[in-house]
């Protein structure tokens, strides 16, 4: 038995990013096999054996090729207890990205050898970088070709900004593929017919200043190379600081193979030894420990139909404090109202199962009827504590949505309204205008996919969309009339769910118009207080 500080402090929960195809699924995979988790690789994608417990709007991430949705996974490995939190690998779902990333310390960025960084990896560590999260880097697929692994640290560098130190380095690549060498306990790992598989590495010490031993392990090819990479590597000005290390500043670097788990296990040990146990966050000037008190949570994702089974709509809370309790009765901070969370799960793949009890640094998925909204906070009773919304990414690609049968109207306002609190897509009306057309709003086009595919699956309704020129959005104060404003012929008035007036315009050219004819104006961005979002 734990201690509910000994229960808190073996959590680690961390999120998972790359570029499609780099190798995130994978190696998510492969660390669930170590937790033993689960028995046999292809159990997360939810391919055909396991088709039956796929949502149907994942059938639409299958054809795309793409993660959309972002699950979230719980294992045990030596003692520690891990959530890994998944993410959708395309831009076009970056704000998903980003809420996601706000449930977790960390982040473990997957980069394919032979590509390097890609345009996707490039968004999404800006997102990370937006929290200051401690990014540790797993360079994937050494066992293929590749490109040479200083390019590769050069290239995360002088693109992110940051600092790399590489924990191990690789010898060689593709067929000439030999290992990788630990640079710490400076022996090698060795790769072998034996690794391409489940089975666990077996390391070989050897010192780098044996020249005969280190031949014979690895052949003078491989061998001479590697003594003139190190040296090089030592030589340089890469620094361990793990003070640098939990603030985003320094990346850990490792090289391995996801596929034939060549560096899965190097790579969990010594993340798991650098990342930190879950961290205190602020609510207002406090920031709240996680094991000195009681049980509060945020809710960063809400998510409906995940499973056609269940029509249900769930919540996922990040635990930010102590201990969770089914039987308990918790306060809805922004609700105002005491409620007891039915049905709290546990995710695992595509499993749920229902779960007595978490701790500070879980995922719980609550059944949701309607209440939380992204953002919200749950605590326990007599707790003083709201923690920071999430804030909204400004749309930048908008449409005309309107149904094609307005005997669907009920499910149409539904599907868009339900749509919409999910945080999925944002949604105006146009002053005046009846509810059978709406404007939505997405940071990505792939966003409206999804929305027309959703409609369509999950309350069966087929919709027209026509594209709108408008990239930008701008809010309108209080107690000005947007009637009286002068605006430019190809801008637009539209109102949000709480009748507050914005303008979308289709350039800065059209703001800054606004403004210089219309004396006093000023207009403020999207969602005021994440200015540095809109950067
Ligand atoms: P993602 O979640 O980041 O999108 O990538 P995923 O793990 O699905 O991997 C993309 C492809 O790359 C898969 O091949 C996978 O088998 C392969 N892959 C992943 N890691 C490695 C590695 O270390 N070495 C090699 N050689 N390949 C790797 P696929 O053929 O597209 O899919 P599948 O049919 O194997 O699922």
């Amino acid at each position: 038995m734990f201690s509910l500080e000994e229960e808190i402090n073996r959590r680690c929960t961390f999120a998972i990013i790359s570029h499609p195809d780099a190798g995130k699924t994978t190696l998510t995979e492969k660390l669930l096999l170590y937790g033993g988790a689960i028995q046999t690789a292809g159990a997360v994608k939810g391919k055909a054996a396991n088709r039956h417990a796929v949502s149907d709007w994942m059938e639409l991430e299958k054809q795309r090729g793409i993660s959309i949705t972002s699950s979230v996974m719980q294992f045990e490995y030596n003692g520690r207890c891990i959530n890994i939190l998944d993410t959708p690998g395309h831009q076009d779902f970056s704000e998903d990205t980003y809420r996601t990333l706000m449930a977790a310390d960390s982040a473990v960025m997957v980069i394919d050898a032979a590509k390097g960084i890609e345009p996707q990896t490039r968004k999404l560590f800006k997102v990370c970088a937006m929290r200051n999260i401690p990014i540790f880097t797993f360079i994937n697929k050494l066992d293929r070709e590749a490109r040479d692994p200083f390019d590769l640290i050069d290239e995360l560098e002088k693109e992110f900004g940051i600092g790399t130190y590489p924990m191990n380095w690789p010898i060689g690549c593709g067929v000439n593929f030999k290992g990788v060498y630990d640079r710490e306990n400076k022996r090698i790992l060795s790769f072998g017919d034996l690794h391409r598989g489940k089975e666990r590495l077996s390391a070989v010490e050897c010192d780098i200043n044996d020249r005969e031993k280190l031949v014979e392990l690895i052949g003078e090819y491989s061998a001479n190379p590697l003594i003139e990479q190190v040296e090089l590597l030592d030589g340089a000005c890469f620094d361990f600081d793990i003070e640098k290390v939990r603030c985003g500043k320094l990346s850990p670097v490792f090289f391995g193979s996801a596929l034939t788990n060549f560096g899965v296990e190097y790579f969990l040990e010594h993340f798991l030894a650098m990342t930190s146990t879950p961290l205190p966050r602020k609510s207002g000037d406090r920031m709240i420990d996680p094991a000195s008190e009681p049980f509060s949570a945020f809710v960063f994702k809400i998510q409906a139909n995940m499973n056609k089974a269940h029509r249900d709509r769930i919540a996922f809370m990040r635990i930010c404090s102590g201990k969770f309790e089914r039987s308990q009765e918790y306060l809805h901070v922004q609700g105002k109202k005491q409620l007891r969370l039915s049905q709290p799960q546990q995710m695992m793949a595509e499993e749920r199962s229902v779960i007595d009890e978490a701790y500070a640094g879980d995922i719980i998925g609550v059944f949701d009827p309607g209440i939380f909204s992204i953002g919200d906070t749950v605590c326990a009773k007599g707790m003083d504590v709201c923690y920071e919304g999430i804030p909204t990414f400004a749309p930048e690609h908008f449409a005309m949505v309107e149904q094609t049968d307005s005997m669907k109207r009920k499910q149409f306002e539904k599907g868009m309204n339900q749509i919409a609190q999910e945080g999925a897509i944002q949604i105006f009306f146009e002053p005046g205008s009846g509810l059978e057309r709406v404007v939505v709003g997405v940071v990505g086009v792939l966003q409206f996919e999804v929305l027309e595919y959703r409609l369509k699956n999950e309350y069966g309704v087929d919709v027209r969309r026509s594209a709108l020129p408008y990239e930008l959005v701008r809010r309108v104060p209080e107690d000005v009339d947007p009637k009286m404003l002068r605006l430019t012929s190809d801008t637009r008035w539209v109102q949000d769910f709480r009748g507050k007036n914005l303008l979308l315009f289709t350039g800065s050219w059209s703001i800054d118009w606004a403004i210089s004819h219309n004396e006093g104006l000023s207009l403020y961005e999207f969602n005021e207080n994440d200015s540095e979002l809109e950067k």
